[in-house]
């Protein structure tokens, strides 16, 4: 396995490997992999002929008041995640690499984006769409790997590929939970010791609210507020945003009819911590 830092080391293998016919499987990631990269990096092995994981944290999709500095970050220990699970290239840039001084384009999106976590992060979808566009563009692959932790960036970023005409597979994968249930994340890294039990409320409340719609429940706004008073229960917890939308246009709904995605963000202490669940016409997925 390589680690390159620049655009033309990776167009440079990219061309060799399409030379040879080989298809290729791109792990978008900002680093600090888990075991929720790691299944990504597992799938696309197994789907695809080569590996490119991309490695970088995307300044572009943090707000000035956000995370970017402290985001954490070990490329040695992802080098050795890759490794594990089969890629091929690790594609680790620096900002100046990714982003030219000057630069002025930017992919922007209405609808899917607008919604969740686009109106507490106002910027953040720009950022993703401009940074997963440039990724696209420099691996060329034939399919992409999201985890649906992320279900809204999943939306946005089917939308984007449907409405640019990129030629590119994107697959949605499961969320990886750890044993308590807790949603696998790098900010989990942030969390205190009892800030990790209490970050056992999201998913515990989503659960509630998961059972409800599988027992027939159609209202969005019940299932919300069961979904709320659970979150509320815990004192370290503040939430950001309890929603149902449908999946994956990432509308605003009233009654659960059809596909649905119920996504929470919800601050523990100082670390905001998103999970959900979709559900497909009232059934599991
Ligand atoms: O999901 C992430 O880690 C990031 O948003 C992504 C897709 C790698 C873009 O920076």
């Amino acid at each position: 396995m390589k680690i390159v830092s620049t655009v033309s080391e990776v167009r440079e293998i990219v061309k060799e490997w399409k030379k040879s016919g080989l298809t290729i499987g791109l792990v978008p990631t900002m680093g600090y992999l888990h075991e929720g990269h790691a299944s990504l990096i597992r799938r696309a092995s197994k789907e695809n002929d080569r590996v490119i994981v991309s490695d970088f944290v995307n300044p572009t999709q943090f707000a000035p008041t956000e995370d970017l500095e402290s985001y954490p970050r070990d490329i040695e220990r992802d080098a050795k995640v890759c490794e594990q699970e089969g890629a091929d290239v690790i594609f680790h840039p620096t900002t100046e690499e990714m982003y030219f001084p000057n630069a002025t384009t930017f992919v922007n999106m209405t609808g899917p984006s607008e919604e969740l976590c686009g109106k507490s992060r106002p910027i953040h979808f720009r950022g993703v769409c401009t940074v997963v566009s440039k990724l696209f563009n420099i691996a060329s692959p034939d399919k992409a790997y999201f985890g649906q932790k992320d279900a809204q960036q999943l939306a946005v970023i089917k939308r984007m590929v449907r409405d640019l005409n990129f030629d590119i597979e994107i697959i949605g994968c499961p969320i990886v939970r750890e044993a308590d249930g807790l949603a696998r994340s790098s900010r989990n890294v942030y969390l205190s010791k009892d800030e990790r039990q209490a970050a056992l409320i999201l998913h515990k409340a989503l659960e509630e609210g998961r059972k409800m719609v599988l027992c027939g429940e159609t209202s969005a706004s019940v299932i919300k507020k069961s979904i709320s008073d659970i979150i509320e229960s815990e004192p370290l917890a503040k939430i950001d945003y309890v929603e149902i939308v449908s999946f994956p246009d990432v509308e605003k709904v009233e009654d659960i009819d059809g596909d649905i995605l119920a996504a929470v963000a919800v601050y523990i202490g100082k670390t905001r911590l998103i999970d959900n669940f979709i559900t497909e016409n009232g059934k599991e997925i």
